[in-house]
């Protein structure tokens, strides 16, 4: 008996990847269907953050509502890897169209992230009009220091190659996928003029609130990364905020998890 019991529970581990994922959410839109579709979800509260912690397919997948903007996903990115030691994580959800080749339900794969916020200026007296044309990129907010204490400054955090490959590959049907720069600021940009100067100078294809503070931060721990971004709405061409696009998004999502090797 000891035997079989044994032997069952060897197999059943075996059947398992060795993948830990971290899938993130900002809004309860953007995780309710990746929790609906956890085996034996367990809900976990740390502070103001959630995660449902459980299985998918044969991964250990725990689920994060990370909240919105860029506090928020960065601490709930940290106590995810502290409490959980995921070896993947994913950063999707909803977003806004940069790049006038894309539409409202098609996704956007984050070969880069880049912090669109990060602005300072040079010194103008008074009298002389601002212009957000005259920022510059503050790129000390993208540095991170190694075990050896150096300080590296990033001008960009790309997603995982590999995981990028896999997302390629998966299928999807709801609108186009493409891979680009993924700009986050906690912002929402509508002004038509401002989105093109945005889109110009950081080659964003669309923007949202969170991504960078994950990218930066799963890099900072050297934890393959991915971003998976839908343009839920496009001011570029009038197109208003749907909310089925977080759907489509999760779903996709689900299907890239499936993949994962
Ligand atoms: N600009 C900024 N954030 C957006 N989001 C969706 N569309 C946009 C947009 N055009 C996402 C953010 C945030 C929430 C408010 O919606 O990532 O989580």
């Amino acid at each position: 008996m000891k035997k079989i019991i044994t032997s069952f529970l060897l197999l059943s581990s075996l059947s398992f990847s060795k993948e830990i994922i971290l899938v993130q959410g900002a809004m309860d839109m953007e995780v309710d269907y990746l929790v609906k579709n956890l085996k034996n979800p367990t809900k976990e509260h740390v502070g103001s953050w959630t995660f449902w912690k459980g299985t998918f397919e044969n991964h250990k997948v725990i689920v994060s509502r990370t909240e919105v903007g860029l506090v928020n996903a960065a601490a709930a990115t940290t106590i995810g890897i502290e409490r959980y030691s995921p070896t993947i994580i994913i950063n999707q959800g909803t977003s806004g169209g940069h790049d006038i080749s894309l539409h409202t339900g098609d996704i956007v794969l984050g070969s880069e992230i880049i912090n669109i916020g990060a602005m300072r200026t040079d010194r103008k007296e008074e009298g002389v009009p601002e212009n957000i044309r005259d920022s510059i990129f503050f790129d000390v907010v993208q540095r991170l220091r190694d075990n050896n204490d150096n300080l590296t400054t990033y001008k960009t955090f790309i997603s995982d190659p590999s995981l990028i490959e896999t997302a390629k590959n998966t299928s999807y049907s709801q609108g186009k996928l493409s891979l680009g720069t993924i700009g986050s600021a906690d912002q929402w940009n509508r002004e038509i003029e401002r989105i093109k100067y945005l889109n110009t100078t950081f080659k964003t294809k669309t923007e949202e609130m969170e991504s960078i503070a994950v990218a930066q931060t799963a890099k900072a721990y050297n934890i393959p990364f991915l971003a998976i971004r839908i343009l839920s709405n496009t001011e570029i061409h009038n197109e208003e905020f749907n909310p089925k696009t977080a759907l489509w998004c999760q779903e996709f999502t689900m299907n890239v998890i499936k993949n994962i090797k």
